[in-house]
């Protein structure tokens, strides 16, 4: 569910009419909603009801100052995965005692941020990285609490991009080993097991994985409860959001009429899948969502700049580009493009929707049918709030997109346009060219 919809034929954000957001601000520009967001977290939250549950919401899915701070006023921890993710979340007025540290290339110094910050947990990929943060903690003299990721070697279902969770991936120790990891640990003074973890991949749509995976790890955390006491497992990110659809996929009736298998599985029905198999364990259990929280609480508002006829087919020139949002180009995903006014009278055009970026790459849509568009007219691309301005560059020397959190009525730019100063702020011309 979300809260983007069209009033009187203009698409608006909770109360905010998007075009006066796009007047005010430019284009391209990232809008949120914090009540999606909210009501993403009570949905899940309450499709676990009945687990001690600690949500991780995973920084790397939308890291703007404004995000982190809101998902700290609800509660959240934070599952990072850098030094700058721990700064962000700190900056942000969130807390790292509540949040966990992932990435197979933890380096000595981002360790020790952790640490100095008192990181929940750190989740630790390899043997030597065990190693690395035993030494760190050991020259600081404290205890870091650390959980063993496992590699269930199950397929995510999702794109090969995004899947972590198969023995090939680089993620995690492979199940078999873990127990020995965790003995292995006893010679380790300056660490100490808190938990185990699992990530299968990311936009996975049917709830068949998780549960084949946590089947798989559940036996290896009740030994761990055993024998080292650990406190929670957590069972990861991944929970898939309607690309397909995505404007109707905002009102809960959407979710009654899609039959599964048309439609990602709801949080109701993760949690119905798992928490039988969850609760007998008897520790905490904890979840690292990105996306399923922000996915579908952001759009990029975008401008056409030009229809332009082709050989055989026709192209709608747009002022965003794939250094904005690069997933259409990177993973071949699918974002549904919707005017801000809407206008039921006018004729249909099809087109590929692409950037002003001088890639071929630079494509939002191929062939995609949407109502007759000029120059000057605005469009909103969909589910857009993970994984997006995350991932924009400043490819073509294109400044960083602008960002805006809508509440209600109330909306506030949250990140202004990268300015051409500051993207060569850091750059100089040698004196020997000089
Ligand atoms: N936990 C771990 C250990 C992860 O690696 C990830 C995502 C998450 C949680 C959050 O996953 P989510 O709930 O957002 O699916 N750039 C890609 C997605 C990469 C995901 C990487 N890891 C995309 O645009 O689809």
């Amino acid at each position: 569910m979300h809260q983007f919809h069209y009033k009187d034929q203009n698409l608006h954000c909770e109360a905010v009419d998007l075009a006066a957001v796009a007047r005010l601000y430019g284009t391209p520009t990232y809008v949120y909603s914090a009540t999606t967001m909210a009501e993403n977290l009570a949905r899940l939250r309450q499709g676990f009801a009945g687990l001690d549950l600690q949500v991780c919401y995973a920084v790397k899915a939308n890291g703007n100052l404004a995000v982190l701070r809101h998902f700290s006023n609800l509660g959240t921890g934070f599952d990072v995965v850098s030094g700058g993710e721990i700064r962000r979340v700190i900056a942000a007025g969130g807390h790292l005692h509540t949040s966990v540290f992932a990435g197979v290339g933890k380096t000595e110094d981002e360790i020790r941020l952790a640490l100095e910050n008192e990181i929940f947990a750190f989740h630790v990929e390899s043997e030597p990285e065990l190693g690395r943060i035993n030494h760190v903690a050991g020259r600081l003299g404290v205890i870091a609490p650390v959980a063993l990721r496992i590699n269930p070697d199950v397929d995510a279902g999702s794109h090969a991009k995004i899947s972590t969770g198969g023995s090939g991936h680089k993620f995690g120790l492979p199940l078999r080993l873990a127990t020995a990891a965790a003995e292995a640990m006893g010679k380790l003074k300056h660490v100490r097991l808190r938990g185990v973890q699992l990530h299968l991949g990311s936009q996975q749509t049917s709830v068949d994985p998780l549960i084949g995976a946590v089947t798989k790890v559940a036996p290896v955390a009740a030994e761990l409860k055993r024998t080292h006491a650990i406190e929670y497992f957590s069972i990861g990110g991944g929970m898939g959001i309607a690309y397909h659809d995505a404007l109707a996929s905002g009102r809960a009736e959407w979710w009654h009429t899609q039959p599964p298998g048309k439609r990602p599985a709801s949080p109701e029905e993760y949690g119905a899948a798992l928490v039988p198999l969850l609760a007998p364990l008897g520790l905490r259990i904890m979840i690292e969502p990105g996306r399923l929280l922000t996915g579908n609480a952001g759009v990029l508002l975008a401008r056409v700049e030009h229809f332009k006829r082709g050989a055989g087919k026709n192209f709608l020139v747009i002022d965003a580009g794939m250094n904005d949002l690069v997933r259409p180009a990177m993973y071949d995903s699918h974002h549904e493009i919707v005017p801000l006014q809407r206008d039921t009278t006018r004729p249909a055009l099809v087109a590929d929707v692409v950037g002003p970026v001088c890639e071929t790459a630079d494509c939002f849509a191929r062939a995609r049918r949407l109502q007759e568009q000029g120059e000057g007219e605005l469009l909103a691309i969909l589910s857009a709030g993970a994984y997006g301005f995350a991932m924009a560059g400043r490819y073509n020397s294109r400044p960083l997109p602008a960002e805006v959190l809508v509440q209600g009525s109330s909306f506030e730019l949250v990140n202004a346009r990268e300015s051409f100063e500051q993207q060569v702020a850091n750059e100089k011309i040698p004196a020997f060219l000089q």
